[in-house]
């Protein structure tokens, strides 16, 4: 019999796990979907199959679960289904948590000890070559199938991939390769960070490892045309740490950040570090070259929320808040110049990503509008024009969140911009979330289309739009 689930922050409320699998073949819908829209949506988060071990758990440890809507003429189905993982599949067998829930690997169930897993799968999801990604950040991306979610498996690029592969590939829009890199390359508590770039057909064209100032948690990094860019911020993990009962992962502000630039054609040799104050991001937008300059919109944190000091203690969380920042590396000199573009909380950053990695002017995020608790709540679609520093929103009725907002293009050859914002949203009233379509140019209207699920999306992580049309 399963056993409740501790009434932590990340287990309550619309965190709580859905714990089920649906099909919804035809969606009830208010307004009209836009006709062009012809793809999947996809959300990925935790979704914890049975209560954590121990008392000891992190909402980043649950396992991961795939939220499909598939779009055509104007019509939505859903289907949603766990990864079948190692770590789900021995512990469905078991009918317990078996595996660590928390950031502690010392806390396993002896029948697993030393048990080879792939992962969680439940942090993001890419689309390259042909294969549709589950990705998390300590292992290799987890396949499956786009239609019925039927899980694949370990996706390891003909056996070439070393090391965990981040949440967050880049996808070259021009040159089709998807770059990558991940952090700890040589082990857990490793401060090696390996970066790679896959050809257009799914090959591992390059393979840098590439040492770090010491071993900490990176959760995103940015490319231009000609650069890859992975910031270090002292989030650091310390085995010997956890020895002595302290955290796997502590925030260290004294330790700085430190941003190393490296030349796409370049080798882990031509890697440049710039040192930078202390600061956190979880996710950037985008980021392209400017007058010898790389930009970089970002939404930046005074310290990762989440986590605790080296000692144990958790920081305040109210600190822990993110905001829309752009920032400015200058190459030649080291530096790095910050600019604040607004004073909102917001995280989830997206944008038209046939303009990845080269200059655009229109980004998208979550954000939180209004009275809100302090810490994270995400109430509002952000839309911010970098050319006019104007800001658009939509916010949700009182009671109710929003995901991450993902950019549907109006049709291939449309302007950066045109299109439609696809996002999960919570309606509290009612418990239960819809899939919401806001024109992307037009967030302020309010959504175009609304699709009603019968039950909760659980809040989670990241999207993804398959276009088919
Ligand atoms: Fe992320």
């Amino acid at each position: 019999m399963a056993k409740p689930y501790p009434k932590e922050d990340h287990l309550i409320g619309n965190f709580a796990p859905l714990r089920m699998e649906s099909n919804v073949d035809d969606l009830i819908i208010e307004g009209n979907v836009p006709l062009e829209i012809n793809g999947s949506y996809y959300r990925n988060g935790p979704d914890p199959k049975f209560s954590p071990r121990g008392g000891k758990s992190h909402w980043f440890g649950g396992d991961g679960m795939v939220h499909a809507f598939h779009i055509n003429n104007g019509k939505v189905s859903y289907i949603n289904r766990w990864m079948r993982t190692v770590k789900w599949l021995k512990e469905h067998e078991a009918g317990e948590a078996l595996f660590p829930s928390g950031m502690d690997p010392t806390d396993t169930d002896p029948s697993v000890q030393g048990l080879e897993t792939d992962g969680l799968a439940n942090t993001s999801i890419v689309s390259h070559a042909g294969k549709l990604l589950a990705l998390e950040e300590a292992h290799a991306p987890f396949e499956f199938d786009p239609f019925t979610l039927k899980s694949i498996g370990s996706h390891t690029f003909d056996s070439k991939l070393q090391g965990p592969v981040t949440a967050h590939p880049k996808v070259d829009p021009v040159t089709g390769e998807l770059l990558f890199f991940g952090y700890m390359a040589d082990g857990f508590f490793s401060d090696t960070i390996r970066y790679t770039s896959v050809s257009k057909d799914g090959k591992i064209s390059k393979s840098e490892l590439i040492k770090a100032p010491f071993p900490s948690m990176v959760h995103d990094f940015f490319a231009t045309e000609n650069y890859i860019i992975i910031p270090v911020f002292p989030l650091t993990g310390d085995f010997e740490r956890v020895i002595n009962g302290g955290p796997a992962f502590a925030w260290e502000p004294e330790k700085g950040s430190h941003i190393c630039v490296m030349p796409r054609n370049g080798t882990a040799k031509d890697a440049k570090w710039i040192e930078a104050d202390p600061t956190f991001v979880f996710h950037y937008m985008n980021s392209y070259e400017e007058n010898g300059s790389i930009i970089c919109d970002c939404m930046e944190f005074g310290l990762p929320p989440l986590f605790p000091y080296a000692d144990g203690t958790m920081p305040k969380q109210s600190e822990a808040e993110a905001k829309h920042a752009r920032w400015e590396i200058d190459i030649k000199n080291s530096k790095l110049i910050k600019t604040s573009l607004d004073n909102i909380t917001g995280e989830f950053p997206r944008f038209d990503e046939r303009f990845a990695l080269r200059k655009y002017a229109h980004g998208y995020y979550a954000g939180s509008i209004g009275n809100h608790p302090k810490g994270m709540s995400l109430n509002s679609i952000i839309h911010y024009d970098y050319n006019t520093g104007e800001r658009k929103s939509y916010t949700t009725a009182e009671g109710g969140a929003v995901g991450e907002p993902v950019f549907a293009p109006k049709s291939k050859d449309s302007k950066d911009g045109e299109g439609w914002l696809i996002a999960t949203e919570y309606n509290g009233a009612e418990n239960r979330s819809n899939l919401i379509f806001l024109d992307a140019q037009h967030v302020d209207d309010g959504p175009v289309a609304t699709a009603q699920l019968p039950h909760r999306v659980p809040y989670g992580f990241h999207g993804w739009f398959e276009n088919r049309a």
